[in-house]
């Protein structure tokens, strides 16, 4: 069998690192024993790499490096913006969010909205998928709580504009939670910066780690009410959960291989240099659609400005199916996107692709080569020229 021609890094990065994979291994064999809850030299071992990796990733984020316990590990980016979002607003509240968002904020705030008397605006993004700052402006009442934002579209692959959207958040006094599951690790993320109280990071994406880690970042003077609880190692006899950082948003025994990953992946991408990452990845992604818009009833969605995007395309071929022509790109081509609506319903809603069982997404990865493109190139030119149409 031809070599498979991964095109679904905005689902998950794949393949990781080779340096990855080993030093999963290599500390886990080593060193996998419950970190903080036991006094011996390799618990103390365990519980090291996971408090350096604390400072290591607050630095990345552009967090309080004073306060690196308040970066708390999680399962995944979804597990983050839930904790996040259930443990900030209440009932009364209004949250701001928008259009471009994945279900992993969607249906949590749906469910403020409906279960807990919370109240939501969802903003639409503009024609070239950018959400303007304006917009948020707008939406914002005497009684928002916080805007909640994903940095880069997992549809669209555009980046959204945070400086500015974080400086309106700023003027008006509400909280400013960013999702940053398709942007950690290649984009350059400034929690100072882009004046962010709280983000959510995956680890299995561009950070080069594996699946089941993630994370959440909180601001120095932003209170996240905890609603789960469990064993943290430390004060056992309390009978509650612990309020103080990281405890507050941890529960239980940890993803020790997952910290390990996250921990090569930071080694990755600091060899690497995430420009020359990204600039890889967007010299791919423009040849590919430069080759798609010389294609016959190829359809592009969100991809005028470049300049503000990621290596995500996604595209229809006019009278087929986006799952036809996953299933033909995959079985007669040996190339892997994702089909259907990627968890982004509100995105295909707004650009007309729900009806039709949303689009066709590639996304490059830092291993895609110009090769790949090429094949995707002509996979497409294939498919599209054997549309009949009515
Ligand atoms: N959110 C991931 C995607 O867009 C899984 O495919």
């Amino acid at each position: 069998m031809e070599e498979l021609i991964y095109l679904d890094n905005a689902a998950t990065a794949w393949p990781k690192p080779q340096k990855v994979y080993e030093f999963m291994v290599e500390f886990y064999r080593s060193t996998g024993v419950n970190p903080g809850r036991s006094g011996f030299d390799k618990a103390i071992e365990a519980g090291n790499i996971f408090e350096d990796l604390r400072k290591r990733l607050t630095k990345f984020f552009g967090g309080d490096e004073d306060a690196p316990e308040r970066l708390c590990y999680t399962y995944n980016a979804t597990d983050a913006l839930n904790l996040i979002i259930q443990g900030l607003a209440s009932a009364g509240d209004h949250i701001v969010t928008t259009n471009v968002e994945h279900n992993s904020v969607i249906r949590p705030v749906n469910h403020m909205v409906r279960d807990h008397g919370a109240e939501a605006t969802f903003v639409p993004f503009n024609g070239e998928g950018f959400v303007e700052p304006d917009e948020i402006r707008k939406a914002i009442k005497p009684n928002t709580k916080v805007v909640i934002v994903n940095h880069g579209s997992n549809v669209l692959g555009t980046i959204q504009p945070m400086k500015e959207i974080g400086r309106v958040c700023e003027e008006m006094e509400v909280l400013f939670v960013i999702d940053t599951s398709q942007t950690a690790g290649v984009i350059p993320i400034d929690m100072n910066e882009m004046k962010v109280d709280a983000l959510a990071f995956t680890g299995h994406k561009a950070m080069m780690g594996c699946t089941g880690i993630g994370g959440l970042c909180v601001r120095k003077g932003v209170e996240i009410r905890q609603t789960r609880g469990g064993g943290t190692g430390v004060r056992s006899a309390y009978p509650y959960h612990l309020e103080e950082y990281p405890f507050r948003m941890e529960f239980g025994t940890p993803n020790m291989v997952g910290i390990a990953a996250l921990w090569a992946g930071q080694d990755w991408i600091e060899e690497q240099g995430m420009e020359n990452i990204r600039r890889h990845e967007m010299k791919l992604a423009i040849k590919l659609l430069n080759g798609f818009r010389e294609i016959e009833r190829v359809i592009i969605y969100g991809c005028d400005n470049m300049e503000e995007h990621l290596s995500t395309i996604t595209i229809n071929i006019e009278g087929m199916d986006a799952g036809d022509v996953g299933i033909m790109l995959d079985v007669d081509h040996n190339i892997a996107t994702r089909t259907g609506l990627h968890c982004a319903p509100l995105v295909h809603r707004q650009i007309g692709t729900l009806e039709i069982h949303g689009g066709v997404r590639f996304s490059i990865g830092a291993f895609n080569t110009e090769e790949h493109i090429d094949t995707a190139i002509e996979a497409v030119r294939e498919i599209a020229g054997s549309v009949k149409m009515k």
